[in-house]
Formats: structure tokens, sequence, C-alpha cells
């Protein structure tokens, strides 16, 4: 039924046509009602292996991945550089190469440095498809898990509404462009208007904004970007505020964990909310830094669709290795 998307590779929802990308969402959907109606698929990925390969920690995309294939009846292996040859050095190319001949599908996540790079490289060499679990540019799978949700909340009507993502200053460590990247290359694409809200020093990649500002214009949507957040929430239909570092202006860790304290007060509370539409939702594709980055007022409070929307993470990685997996 899907034999098209077979074997495709997703690193980046750029890569995929809309009505790819449509389709997709039209089976997650499918599987997502089927769990809800108790309908067994666990003959869809009979006996099939995905490999998950992090270089990083995840709460969400591991266990989303991992309860998915369980639930279409295969299994997942859980690896890391330093269980694997790896760490000795073993080349992107050996690495697939042998991995192809065990299992049907690669997912990785690297998001510092030359995560994308190494994706592609692996991508170059593999019979069998690589789903990017983030990389230092995109995050697909959370993406698409945030169209759904939106597409969920706003009985598809999406044309004609508002997000706005906005910069949140988010102490510690400094977080990938990947989140916000994807969101402002996606959203435009699905109808959407788009406000991209931040400090002068926290700008996206120039490349990345090209293709953001080209996906809108041929969409007919709008895309503006301000450096305010109060701005960027007032009327909009859906706030999806997180952290990320200044990457594009300094490689220095320590002048860029000091440019996110220089910034405080990105904070999404009740009085931003109280400005956006009356049924606005608010989104973060988590973890968030509770009571810095939103407020448990508004985290937990009548707007935030945030424990759908990583519910709805289950359902895509399930879509894209029900489509994907060869
Ligand atoms: N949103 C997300 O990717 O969460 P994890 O880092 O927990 O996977």
């Amino acid at each position: 039924m899907y034999n098209n998307l077979k074997g495709k590779h997703l690193i980046s929802t750029q890569d995929w046509t809309l009505p790819e990308l449509e389709q997709l969402l039209a089976v997650a959907s499918r599987l997502k009602q089927e769990r809800q109606l108790g309908i067994p698929h666990n003959t869809l990925l009979l006996a099939k292996t995905f490999f998950m390969l992090f270089f990083e920690e995840s709460t969400r995309t591991r266990n989303a991945f991992e309860a998915g294939i369980h639930q279409l009846g295969g299994h997942a292996h859980f690896l890391t550089p330093k269980a694997t040859q790896i760490d000795h050095g073993e080349t992107a190319k050996d690495t697939v190469k042998v991995l192809e001949r065990y299992g049907e599908g690669l997912g990785i996540r690297k998001t510092f440095g030359t995560g994308n790079a190494y994706m592609r490289e692996i991508a170059k060499w593999s019979k069998i498809p690589v789903v990017n679990m983030q990389c230092e540019d995109y995050h697909p799978t959370q993406v698409l898990a945030d169209i759904m949700t939106i597409k969920e909340k706003f009985n598809n009507e999406l044309r004609g509404r508002r997000i706005c993502v906005s910069w949140t200053s988010a102490p510690n460590y400094i977080r990938p462009l990947s989140m916000a990247q994807s969101l402002v290359l996606a959203m435009p694409r699905f109808g959407l208007d788009v406000t991209l809200a931040h400090p002068p020093e926290f700008k996206l990649k120039p490349e990345i904004m090209e293709t953001a500002k080209a996906n809108a214009e041929a969409a007919g949507t709008k895309f503006e970007v301000v450096d305010s957040m109060d701005a960027a929430a007032e009327g909009a239909d859906i706030i999806y505020a997180k952290g990320w570092g200044p990457i594009v202006y300094t490689e220095d860790e320590k002048e860029g964990l000091a440019l996110i304290d220089k910034n405080p007060g990105w904070v999404v509370d009740q009085r931003r909310m109280n400005m956006a539409s009356r049924d606005s939702i608010y989104m973060h594709c988590m973890p968030y830094d509770r009571d810095i980055e939103v407020t448990s007022e508004v985290v937990d409070g009548p707007h935030s669709v945030v424990f759908d929307e990583a519910e709805n993470r289950l359902h895509i990685m399930k879509a894209i290795m029900a489509a994907t997996m060869i």
C-alpha cells in the first residue's frame, strides 16, 4: 500500500514531498486509531529489527521507537558508540554495511558537530532506511509529531493560523538549533504562518532561514522574525517556545552560556498565554526546564498539549517504521 516510501531515508522533512509527509501522517493517525480501538497490528513488522544508535540521551525518541516496533511485531536494538566498535573508529560505511545484514531500519541521534554529515554518509551506503533521530540541524520525527498534534487540535484547519516559534532562556548547557529549524522549515508547508522570535545573537543558520522563507513563499504563508516573545505571542494560535544556543554567533561554550544568562525573562507564563488567541495551544518537544522556560501554571494548564504531543511521537515513529522498513 505504501511501497513508494519503502527504503526511503528520513534525514530532514525537506527531503520528502508534501504528499509523502501527508501519507505518513495518515498512516500515523490510522495506527493511533487502531491502538485506541484495541486492534492489534503486530504483524506489520513481524520479526523485523530497528537499530537505534544514540550518541546522546533520550527519553521520548528511544522509548517511542522501542515501544512502537514492539507493537508492530518487531524488535529494537539500543546502540551507543561505546556499545559498538564506533568508539574504536569503525567507519560509518563499515558499520551500516554490517547492520543492514541483520535488520531492516536504522535510526541515529547525533546532535552536535557532524551529526548530519555522519547520517548522510551512513545513508549513502545503506540499503535499509536511515532515520534522523535528531542531529544538529533537524529533528524530523519530533516535528512530524508536532504537525500531527496541531492538525488534531485544530481539526485539520491550519491555513490562516499562526505559530509563534520562540527562543527561551534555558540555562546550563547549549541546546541544538534542530527543533527551531525543523519548525520554521516544516510549518509553512502545512499552511501555518510563522513568527520566529529570538534575541539578536540567537539566529538560526542562514541557509535554513532562506529555505524556510522559500517554503513560506511557495505555500503562500507568512514568515516573520521579531526580537520579542511578546510580539510573537500576541494573537498566536500556537506558542512553541524552547531554548537553543547562540551557535551561529559563537562556537565558544562559555560565551554561549553567558549570552543565555544575559537574556533573562524569555519564559512562557500566563501573561503571555493570555496574549495569544483564546483557543491557543502551548507546545514543547520536551524536556523543558520547568518554571524557567515555562511556568508550571502554563505547562499544567488547559492550553498545554505537551503530553498529547509526546504521545504522538509513538504513532509517528510507528508510521515511519511501517512505511519505510523493508
Ligand atoms: N523531544 C525529544 O526528542 O525528547 P528526547 O530527547 O527525550 O528523545
